[in-house]
């Protein structure tokens, strides 16, 4: 999705003839998005990768819990929910047709010792703290605090947590994808995109190696159990360009103009029904009288999730670190009130924060309940 790797061993030509060291045929592995539209990579397994010795449903899966919903909620609340309050694992706090939002809080013994692959979407973490890796047939994938890390929908990973780990998750079912915008017509990362090819990290690939004998597989929100005859990770070579990446938040380059701009200069990376906005240290507009804080709008289409990973937030006060808030389209949003006042003559800020916006509203879910700031939405009200 940021452009073509080729890694390892791979024949001349796609769908060949093409044999390991002692003579035996290698199994293709084709990974096709949109059907096969869209990007692709092939890998060579020593092993079928298709056969499995059996396939069951389990009950649960420690690399995930699903959103348990609840549809009689009030609409039009503006919600806080304390990041710090999560339970070990993963709790799934908002919800819509497009995406599941989750903060996860994991140690080395979290997640045990068998494999995950998500049939429903891809994964976008954000690290909020802590330094793990994950194993994927692509080969390791090292990351660490403030790190975004996709893992592509069908990619059978292992997570090694190495420092603990906590942070937000995002499920987006539509598939995550870099805007075209930023693209020059043969697909490089323009200049004046807010990021380049450069800044992302990438699977580091040593050939063949074990890997778990069990993987679970989500899919529909339920979870089957495979179990594979040879390692997923029995990879002697790929190119391609999907692959798992990790993208530092702090190397996305923010833009400053000379009054305040619209949230979409934060702009990430986009999926369907959602944007992912990064808001990162910068200096602030440059005109005398220029408003640094954010602007009320009332955005019509979309509900907007804000993280906060720390700095002082310039339009939110009492927020802490881990926090996540919500506030819905329907009512106009902004600055809480005496924000906006007081930013007048700010010349810089050192928020650091990941904004989603969705265009499905989103739902809270039961698990979120018990991290909610029972008062966020009176602090609004005067
Ligand atoms: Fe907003």
């Amino acid at each position: 999705m940021i452009d073509r790797m080729q890694l390892g061993r791979v024949p001349a030509k796609p769908h060949t003839v093409f044999r390991g060291a002692d003579g035996r045929l290698l199994y293709e592995e084709c990974l096709t998005r949109r059907g096969f539209d869209g990007e692709f990579s092939i890998l060579y397994h020593d092993g079928p990768p298709m056969t499995d010795q059996s396939l069951a449903p389990v009950d649960s899966c420690s690399y995930r819990a699903l959103p348990e919903v609840l549809p009689s909620e009030p609409p039009l609340r503006r919600r806080l929910l304390l990041g710090e309050k999560a339970p070990g694992g993963f709790t799934p706090i908002l919800h819509s047709a497009d995406l599941t939002a989750s903060l996860f809080v994991l140690g080395p013994t979290s997640l045990g010792d068998h494999g995950f692959s998500n049939g429903d979407g891809d994964d976008l973490y954000f690290i909020y703290s802590g330094r793990g890796l994950f194993e994927t047939p692509f080969g390791d994938l090292a990351f660490e605090a403030n790190d975004y890390v996709l893992m592509p929908r069908g990619v059978v990973h292992r997570l090694l947590v190495e420092e603990p780990l906590e942070g937000l998750l995002l499920e987006l079912r539509g598939g995550l994808h870099v805007p075209k915008e930023f693209r020059n017509p043969v697909g490089q990362l323009r200049m004046d995109a807010p990021y380049t090819h450069r800044d992302f990290k990438r699977p580091r690939f040593q050939g063949p190696k074990p890997g778990p004998t069990t993987i679970v597989v989500k899919k529909d929100d339920r979870f089957i159990a495979r179990t594979p005859l040879s390692s997923p990770f029995d990879v002697v070579g790929w190119d391609g360009t999907v692959w798992p990446f990790a993208f530092p938040i702090l190397s996305f380059q923010p833009k400053t103009g000379l009054v305040h701009l619209p949230p979409t200069i934060h702009t990430t990376f986009a999926a369907p029904g959602a944007l992912i906005c990064s808001f990162v240290p910068r200096v602030t507009d440059t005109h005398p009288d220029a408003i640094p804080c954010p602007y009320p709008h009332t955005s019509v289409d979309c509900d907007e999730i804000l993280y906060y990973v720390r700095g002082n937030f310039t339009s939110r006060k009492g927020v802490g670190p881990r926090a996540v808030s919500l506030h819905p389209a329907g009512i106009p949003h902004g600055p809480h009130p005496g924000s906006y006042e007081g930013s007048i003559g700010t010349r810089s800020t050192d928020e650091l924060a990941v904004m989603v916006d969705t265009f499905q509203p989103l739902r809270l879910t039961r698990q979120a309940r018990a991290l909610e700031h029972e008062s966020y939405h009176e602090s609004w009200l005067l």
